[in-house]
């Protein structure tokens, strides 16, 4: 027997104001598509803002339905988008950010369990991590090294070869 270590080392910042500018013109824009998220069911308001390596950047928010199910994740919003809008440019960044009905999230919005595995399958096909940058509306912001790190022994295409 053997125990082996999955873990990561997250970083966090205080405030925004730790960030580099490059980082907090990319949370700026995920404020920004948040704000405008159709979210009518549960209220709860999720923006995400894609850095490509050619240095455009890809929006996305959530968008609810009447059938629950048929609504969509921000992230996935985002990074489907950039999917088809840019198959062949690498992601170097995604910042996630959340505001709740009532209260002032004052936690990171951390993405859940499918947008991890959805953004898993382009981090792997580029190769290359996406760094991936959260916060509430306000209060600290977490820093994760890649996708993979937020999904250890995650499911990917080389186990279907
Ligand atoms: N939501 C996201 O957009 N991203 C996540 O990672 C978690 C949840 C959305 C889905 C739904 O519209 C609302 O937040 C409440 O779950």
């Amino acid at each position: 027997m053997e125990k082996r270590h999955v873990g990561f080392d997250l970083i966090v910042y205080g405030s925004e104001g730790e960030l580099t500018p490059e980082d907090l013109s990319l949370l700026q824009k995920a404020r920004e598509v948040r704000d405008g998220a159709y979210a009518p069911y549960s209220g709860f308001k999720v923006g995400a803002a894609l850095l490509l390596e050619s240095g455009e950047f890809v929006v996305g928010s959530n968008q609810e339905n009447a059938s629950f199910p048929s609504g969509l994740c921000a992230e996935r919003v985002a990074v489907f988008q950039a999917g088809a809008r840019f198959p062949d440019t690498p992601i170097k960044s995604i910042a996630i950010t959340a505001s709740g009905r009532v209260a002032k999230l004052s936690i990171p919005a951390a993405p859940c369990g499918n947008c991890r595995q959805s953004m898993l399958e382009y981090e792997t096909r580029q190769g290359r991590p996406i760094r991936i940058l959260m916060q509430g509306e306000a209060g600290v912001i977490y820093e994760c090294p890649s996708v993979a790190s937020l999904l250890p022994l995650g499911f990917d295409g080389s186990f279907l070869t």
